[in-house]
């Protein structure tokens, strides 16, 4: 949701259109003006931009857009603060010029994968987090270092260091390719491993539930080389028999939707498997070892959070495959931007430096401000819990079945902490998705993963504001026939209406 304020606003422009409304907006302008006029003012004044040359107009508009918070439930972001305009992207169900009112049409939207989660984390590092961009940056297509390559060797470095430090891959003698997000990696590895006008095309697998992105990026590109050709547990007999197809299996470890530390259910001499592992690390699940498969998949979309930036990458043991995976990454997109690698650098390495001087590492909790797994892992086990509390009190919905591991890099057994909750509606009949969106609840259908109707898909990773409305549909939808006691009556809002 975006609300946009002209400084100078029409009544046109006002959210509502009602006489209070445009009056409201004119208030809020107008103090937004004299907040931006102090913010400025400061900065240009204040000790804390003195030495800046070239950057100290840009760091003084990043510092004013950031001070100001659209009521605690939206953000003003520095490329919506120039020209007399502030706008206040408002979180989902706020609206109102500053995101103070809640939508009283409000459902939750629990669908997408956006990792809002580790928002509040970098906010909380914004110093050690934050990239200045000079105007000359890296403007050639390649990074001029006497490889010509499009990788920079800071950013392969700290991609190196932060498996390293958690212990979840093993990197050394592997070669490492990026990618624009993971997404582009998945195409990238179908393409490599598929045989180039072969007879029979690659067969692309991957066991339900499985991602769906394996499916649309390789039916979208539609290559005469590969075929998606759906659940891999279908072919398990057969793989061998057909030893003439090379078969490309997916395996999503821990797995979206349901999180399960999925293994490869092929395992024949034709049959290439890609380790999807987006999700392990240590805030979604315990690691168990450094994961070692020949082709594994990375993204800094779920490590950090920022999606947006658009960095994947694979690790890789064969020479060949990682060429043919790099030349498709350069042939496609020329390869990543050098903007984003820029930035991924910084913010791996405030990852890294967030566990220079460890406390005791067993100490899980969100005061851990500079420990990024600390804090996200105490998020997501927070909200795991409040959902099974939910849960327990119903025969009709359940979660899926997730219990305690030893994880290596707290060094203690933790307990559940999913992406995603993986609801199962118990009755025979049920359209699982249908049941929950009569409820104002939108979750991801089960057949966008192969799977059965009886379940649906909902993120854990959203911003708090999300959550929350999620947490309150999903009590009212499960406590509907119980009558039971609001169990979190503490910080709901009341005025979200009743499905
Ligand atoms: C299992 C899995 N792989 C890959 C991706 C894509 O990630 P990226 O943002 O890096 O493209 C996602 C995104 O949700 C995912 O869940």
């Amino acid at each position: 949701m975006v609300n946009q304020m002209f400084l100078h606003s029409s009544p046109q422009s006002s959210q509502s259109g009602r006489p209070w409304g445009y009056l409201l907006s004119l208030l809020f302008n107008a103090s937004c003006l004299v907040i931006i006029g102090k913010l400025l003012s400061k900065g240009s004044n204040s000790d804390s931009f003195q030495g800046l040359g070239w950057s100290r107009k840009a760091a003084e508009e990043a510092e004013a857009a950031a001070q100001y918070t659209c009521s605690g439930h939206g953000y003003v972001f520095v490329d919506t603060f120039q020209d007399g305009t502030l706008n206040c992207e408002c979180n989902w169900c706020y609206m109102g010029p500053n995101c103070s009112q809640i939508d009283p049409d409000c459902v939750s939207d629990a669908d997408s994968g956006d990792p809002g989660i580790l928002e509040p984390f970098w906010i909380a590092n914004a110093e050690v987090g934050a990239t200045v961009v000079p105007a000359w940056y890296r403007m050639s297509y390649q990074i001029n270092d006497g490889r010509q390559s499009v990788v920079s060797p800071e950013l392969e470095k700290q991609i190196r260091a932060i498996h390293a430090l958690v212990g979840n891959a093993v990197t050394q003698g592997r070669y490492i390719v990026l990618g624009t997000g993971s997404t582009q990696l998945i195409n990238a590895a179908v393409n490599s491993l598929s045989p180039t006008h072969a007879s029979n095309p690659a067969q692309v697998v991957a066991a339900t539930p499985f991602y769906n992105g394996y499916r649309v990026s390789t039916e979208l590109f539609d290559s005469g080389d590969n075929l998606w050709r759906g659940d891999a547990r279908a072919f398990r007999e057969g793989t061998k028999s057909l030893n003439s197809t090379t078969f490309i299996e997916f395996v999503t470890s821990p797995n979206n939707p349901d999180t399960l530390l999925d293994e490869a259910v092929l395992k024949d001499e034709n049959v290439k498997t890609v380790y999807d592992h987006a999700y392990y690390w240590p805030h979604f699940t315990a690691i168990s070892r450094p994961a070692d498969e020949d082709i594994m998949l990375f993204t800094l979309s779920k490590l950090t959070g920022h999606a947006g930036s658009r960095l994947g990458w694979a690790i890789i043991k064969d020479y060949d495959v990682y060429q043919k995976i790099y030349q498709y990454v350069k042939i496609n997109t020329g390869g990543v931007s050098h903007d984003t690698q820029l930035r991924a650098t910084t913010l791996l390495k405030a990852v890294i430096g967030g566990y220079r001087h460890p406390k005791r590492m067993e100490a899980i909790d969100r005061e851990s401000k500079q420990m990024i797994f600390h804090y996200a892992y105490s998020v997501m086990r927070w909200r795991w819990e409040r959902l099974e509390r939910i849960f327990n009190m119903s025969d009709r919905f359940s979660l899926q079945n997730v219990g305690p591991l030893y994880c290596n890099f707290f060094r203690k057994v933790t307990g559940p902490s999913p992406a995603y909750a993986w609801v199962k509606c118990e009755r025979e009949e049920e359209d699982c998705a249908a049941v929950l969106e009569k409820a104002g609840i939108i979750g991801r259908r089960a057949e966008e993963f192969g799977a059965d109707k009886r379940y649906v898909r909902l993120s854990l990773l959203r911003r708090d504001d999300a959550f929350a409305v999620l947490e309150h549909r999903l009590q009212a939808l499960v406590c509907y026939n119980n009558h039971c006691e609001d169990i979190f009556s503490s910080n709901q809002p009341n005025s979200w209406p009743q499905f």
